[in-house]
């Protein structure tokens, strides 16, 4: 019987939903050194906190993060709330001595994320946030294959994030559309998923950006408490009319240290499209293409085929020598959304044990939220702006 890893989980509705099944199904699935243990949920939902503990099997509920931290018996704190609490949540689990799984972004701010880095070195715990697109079997399988050298060196980079719940103006008011408690709209939202694929896939450091960010829609109603859609976090106990204070749409391009080229676009106002996060990266011996709403499967051309058999080939990568694959089902059998985030519990549980590094860590957080700070400057001064580099 392995060793336990007793958990407090700050935050209990979208996020809070996938990593109380990614803690539920990975010991499961994976063969773990340590077996984590649901003990705190924590959340400011009223009632539903405590039906949401019973229904996910976290013995005990709280409304107040303090007291989970302050628990001696909690080895792990993992963060699913709105951008604004990650840091004087995570600073005060590192000061207690817990390892820290995060949201992204890691923070609202360069600032914060630096602060959040230094209190877990300082502490000397394990740290992770959770950019859980990497760890999605074809997108991992990319990866290796760029580090492979198997498109050549990498040229340009072209990254989509498109969603479209804020197309309908009456489509209600929520954190996520203000700034004081999520930094910014699609930018820190989807660019941040953008920046860390392109971190990881590339092992590339982007230096310089220009960007834009656009608000199209600039009040919305408050919702009516029922809590209903991507936007709609609960009764925020306001009504009438509020002022969105975030980016409904973000696009830059980026310069990368190696010398490729990059464009991003995040929005959340392209009709039709719903979580359509794609790639293509063009490099001097191939080409990956990517889309998380087909994420089983990766495309490839390469220039290694003879010139009269060339043409893009379909991976399917469900194969047991997939990343992650393997762990479950037959060939074929496709994995979804709530697998990434299986993997990446899988990763920081064994890393916990091990004692060593997991990626992405809160300094590769940091980094990110670097590049979106960045492009912020060049919307406010209209030119190219030099990245920050978090060491
Ligand atoms: N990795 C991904 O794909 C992904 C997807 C969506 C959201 N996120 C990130 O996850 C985080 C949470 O987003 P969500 O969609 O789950 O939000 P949500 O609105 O669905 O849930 C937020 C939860 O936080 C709780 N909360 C808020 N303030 C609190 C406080 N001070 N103390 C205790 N609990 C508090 C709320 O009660 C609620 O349970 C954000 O950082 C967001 O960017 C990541």
């Amino acid at each position: 019987m392995a060793d336990q890893l007793n958990v407090g989980m700050i935050g209990a509705r979208f996020m809070g939903r996938t990593h109380s099944n990614a803690y539920t199904k990975v010991g499961q699935f994976f063969d773990l050194p340590l077996q984590p243990v649901m003990k705190w949920v924590c959340a400011r939902d009223g009632d539903e906190t405590q039906a949401f503990a019973d229904r996910f099997g976290w013995s005990k509920s709280s409304d107040d993060w303090e007291e989970v931290v302050a628990d001696k018996g909690i080895d792990l704190i993992d963060i699913c709330t709105p951008g604004a609490t990650h840091a004087p949540i995570a600073i005060a689990a590192a000061q207690a001595g817990k390892h820290v799984f995060c949201e992204k972004p890691l923070a609202n701010s360069l600032d914060d994320a630096r602060k959040m880095l230094a209190a877990v070195r300082e502490a000397g715990v394990r740290h992770m946030v959770n950019f859980n697109y990497r760890r999605c079997p074809a997108v991992s399988l990319a990866r290796q294959m760029i580090a492979a050298g198997e498109i050549g060196e990498v040229r340009q980079y072209r990254a989509v994030y498109l969603q479209d719940w804020l197309v309908d103006p009456s489509a209600p008011m929520s954190w996520r559309l203000e700034k004081e408690v999520a930094g910014s709209g699609a930018h820190g939202d989807l660019n941040a998923h953008l920046i860390d694929l392109a971190r990881f896939l590339t092992g590339d450091e982007i230096t310089r950006v220009v960007g834009d960010l656009k608000t199209f829609v600039t009040e919305r109603p408050y919702p009516d408490g029922s809590g209903a859609g991507i936007g709609a976090s609960g009764d925020s106990g306001k009504s009438g009319v509020g002022k969105v204070t975030v980016d409904d749409a973000a696009v830059f391009l980026a310069r990368f240290a190696g010398g490729a080229i990059g464009t991003f676009e995040a929005t959340r106002m392209a009709t039709g499209r719903k979580n359509y996060n794609r790639f293509e990266i063009s490099g001097s011996k191939g080409t990956l293409a990517w889309n998380f709403e087909e994420m089983n499967t990766l495309e490839y051309y390469s220039t290694a085929e003879p010139t009269n058999r060339q043409g893009f080939k379909t991976i399917m990568a469900t194969e047991p020598d997939h990343p992650y694959a393997g762990a479950w089902w037959p060939p074929g059998h496709l994995l979804g959304y709530e697998h990434t985030f299986v993997h990446g519990v899988r990763d920081l549980i064994q890393a916990i044990a091990a004692g060593g590094d997991v990626a992405p860590d809160f300094r590769d957080g940091a980094q990110c939220v670097a590049v979106l700070e960045a492009v912020e400057s060049s919307a406010e001064s209209g030119g190219w702006q030099d990245v920050e580099r978090v060491e």
